[in-house]
C-alpha cells in the first residue's frame, strides 16, 4: 500500500509547500513594488519624476523601480505557469495513477523555473546608490541611451562595487562591462543577440556572435544564458592519440556549417564550405607541415629554428588559421603554442581543442590578451598576406613585439603578396630592427612570392 501511495502522496505533499511558497513570494512582490511605487511617488502627480529617461536612476534604497515593475511582472507570470503546470499535473496523477514523478520532472518542471524566479528577484536588487543624486551634477554613461534593450543597458551601466569596499581587486570603484563601439553599427544584429530568457538555453547563433565580431563589434558582451552542447558529446581521446586523429563527429555542432562530419572538410569535396587553409583537415596532409624537406624554399623546419635557441622557447603564440598542427608538433619538442582560431566556415576551434590543444579565439580587431615581454615565439602564417592594409599590418606587427621577449623569436611563415607590393612589405617587416635568423623568397605564381623570415627581438634596455 504505502509503496503504490508513495509517488502520490509526495506530490500532493511538494504541491502543498510548493503553492505556500508561491503565495508567499506573490504577496511579498505585490507588497514590494506597491512600496516602491508610493516612495518613488508614483500616486502624486510629481512631473518632475518622469523628466528624464535614465539618469534619474530611478533608484531608491537600493531598488531600482522600473527593473523592479518590469521584473514583478516577469516574475509573477512565471510564478502563475508554474502553478498552473502544477495542478494540471497532480490532476493527472490523480486519474492516471501509473504516472511516476521522476527526479527528471522535478528538476526541470518545477525547481528549474522557481530557481530562476528566485535569482529574477534577488537581481532586483542594486548596489546602494548615494542617497538622492543631484541631478544636474550625473555625468552620463557613454552609450548607454543609444540601447533600448534592456539586456544590453544592464550590461554596459558600471556595476559599482558591493558594500563598503571603495576599491575592488582590480583598484576601481566599479566595473564596466565594454563593448566594441563599432557595435553600434550592428545594432539590430546585436539585439537579436541579447535577446535571450536570462538562464534559459541560447540559440545556436555562434556564427552570429563571430559575424558580429568580425564586423568590429569586439569584445562581445557576455550573455546570461546556456550555450547549447552536443547532445552525444563523447569523451575526448586520450592525448597520445588525440593529437593527430581527427576527432570524434559527435563532438561537434554542426547545424551552421555546411558540413556535417570531419571526413566531409576534406579538400578532395568542393562543397566543403570553407575557403581558407585547405586540406588542414586531413592529417596524412598536416603530419608533412615544417618536419619534411619541402619544395619551397620559404619552408623551414621546426628543428632548424629550435636549434637557433636550444632550450630557450617554451611557451608561444601561432597566429593564423589552422587546425593546430604547428602547436602538436611544437608540444612533441616541449613547446606550449597557444593558436588562435576563428571558425570561419569549419569548426577550427573544436578540431584544435579536441586535439588537445588550446584554442585561442580572438580576432585581428584586438589587442593581444597577453602581456608585454612575456612570449618565446610568435609564428604566423595564413591568413596576413598581401590583402592586409599597411596601417593595419603596422598595428598588428607592434603589438606582436609588444608581447614578444626580448630575445624571442617572430617566425613569419609563407607571407605571400604580389611582387610589385614585396618591397613595401619587406620594409615593414624590417623596420624594428630585429636580427635577421633566416629570410627567404620564393616564387609562389607568376606575380606572387612568399616571404618567410625568422627574426629575434633585440634586447630594449632604455
Ligand atoms: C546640484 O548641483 C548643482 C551644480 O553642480 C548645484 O548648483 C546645486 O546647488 C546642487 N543641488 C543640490 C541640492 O545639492
Ligand atoms: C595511450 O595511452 C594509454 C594509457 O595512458 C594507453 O592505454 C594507450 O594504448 C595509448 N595509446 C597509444 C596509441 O599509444
Ligand atoms: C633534407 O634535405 C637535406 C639537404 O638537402 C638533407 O641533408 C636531409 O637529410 C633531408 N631531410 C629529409 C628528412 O629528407
Ligand atoms: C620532452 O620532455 C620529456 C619529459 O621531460 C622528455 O622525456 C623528452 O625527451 C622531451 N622531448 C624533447 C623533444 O625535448
Amino acid at each position: 500500500m504505502g509503496r503504490s501511495c508513495f509517488p502520490r502522496c509526495k506530490l500532493t505533499r511538494i504541491m502543498g509547500f510548493l503553492q505556500i511558497i508561491l503565495g508567499g513570494m506573490v504577496i511579498l512582490v505585490s507588497i514590494l513594488s506597491l512600496v516602491r511605487f508610493y516612495y518613488a511617488g508614483f500616486f502624486f502627480n510629481n512631473s518632475d519624476l518622469c523628466h528624464s529617461f535614465y539618469n534619474s536612476k530611478e533608484v531608491f534604497e537600493g531598488f531600482d523601480t522600473k527593473s523592479l515593475s518590469a521584473r514583478v511582472e516577469e516574475v509573477l507570470e512565471k510564478f502563475e505557469t508554474l502553478q498552473a503546470k502544477l495542478e494540471t499535473k497532480s490532476q493527472e496523477m490523480e486519474k492516471d495513477k501509473a504516472i511516476i514523478l521522476d527526479k527528471k520532472y522535478l528538476e526541470e518542471e518545477i525547481l528549474k523555473p522557481l530557481h530562476a524566479s528566485n535569482v529574477a528577484l534577488r537581481l532586483i536588487r542594486l548596489p546602494k546608490s548615494e542617497g538622492i543624486r543631484n541631478d544636474s551634477a550625473i555625468k552620463e554613461d557613454p552609450l548607454i541611451n543609444f540601447f533600448i534593450t534592456e539586456e544590453i543597458r544592464k550590461y554596459i551601466t558600471p556595476k559599482e562595487n558591493r558594500e563598503e569596499v571603495k576599491l575592488n581587486a582590480f583598484g576601481s570603484e566599479r566595473v564596466y562591462n565594454t563593448i566594441g563601439h563599432a557595435c553600434v553599427l550592428h545594432k539590430k544584429d546585436l539585439e537579436q543577440y541579447m535577446d535571450y530568457d536570462i538562464g534559459s538555453y541560447c540559440d545556436d547563433d555562434w556564427n552570429l556572435a563571430q559575424k558580429l565580431m568580425l564586423n568590429g563589434c569586439d569584445p562581445l558582451p557576455r550573455r546570461r544564458c546556456l550555450t547549447r552542447a552536443s547532445k552525444v558529446y563523447q569523451k575526448p581521446y586520450p592525448i597520445n592519440e588525440s593529437l593527430w586523429k581527427l576527432p570524434d563527429d559527435r563532438n561537434v555542432r554542426w547545424g551552421n556549417y555546411q558540413c556535417r562530419n570531419f571526413h566531409c572538410l576534406s579538400s578532395k569535396n568542393p562543397k566543403r564550405g570553407y575557403s581558407k587553409c585547405v586540406g588542414c583537415f586531413e592529417m596524412e596532409r598536416e603530419k608533412l607541415k615544417w618536419v619534411t624537406n619541402s619544395s619551397v624554399l620559404a619552408d623551414f623546419q621546426i628543428t632548424d629554428v629550435l636549434s637557433i635557441k636550444p632550450g630557450e622557447i617554451r611557451i608561444g603564440l601561432d597566429f593564423g588559421i589552422g587546425t593546430g598542427t604547428f602547436a602538436a608538433r611544437m608540444r612533441e619538442h616541449n613547446v606550449t603554442i597557444v593558436t588562435t582560431a576563428l571558425n570561419l566556415g569549419a569548426p577550427f576551434n573544436e578540431m584544435i581543442a579536441l586535439r588537445g590543444l588550446i584554442p585561442l579565439y580572438v580576432t585581428l580587431n584586438q589587442r593581444l590578451p597577453l602581456f608585454d615581454n612575456t612570449m618565446d615565439l610568435i609564428h604566423t602564417g595564413g591568413f596576413l598576406d598581401g590583402w592586409i592594409d599597411l596601417l593595419l599590418l603596422d598595428f598588428v606587427l607592434y603589438d606582436w613585439d609588444r608581447i614578444l621577449r626580448p630575445g624571442g623569436l617572430l617566425w613569419i611563415d609563407r607571407f605571400f603578396c604580389s611582387k610589385k607590393d614585396l618591397d613595401d612589405y619587406v620594409y615593414m617587416f624590417l623596420q624594428l630592427r630585429y636580427k635577421k635568423h633566416k629570410w627567404a623568397i620564393s616564387p609562389k605564381s607568376k606575380d606572387e612570392v612568399y616571404l618567410s623570415a625568422l627574426l629575434e627581438k633585440p634586447p630594449r634596455a632604455i
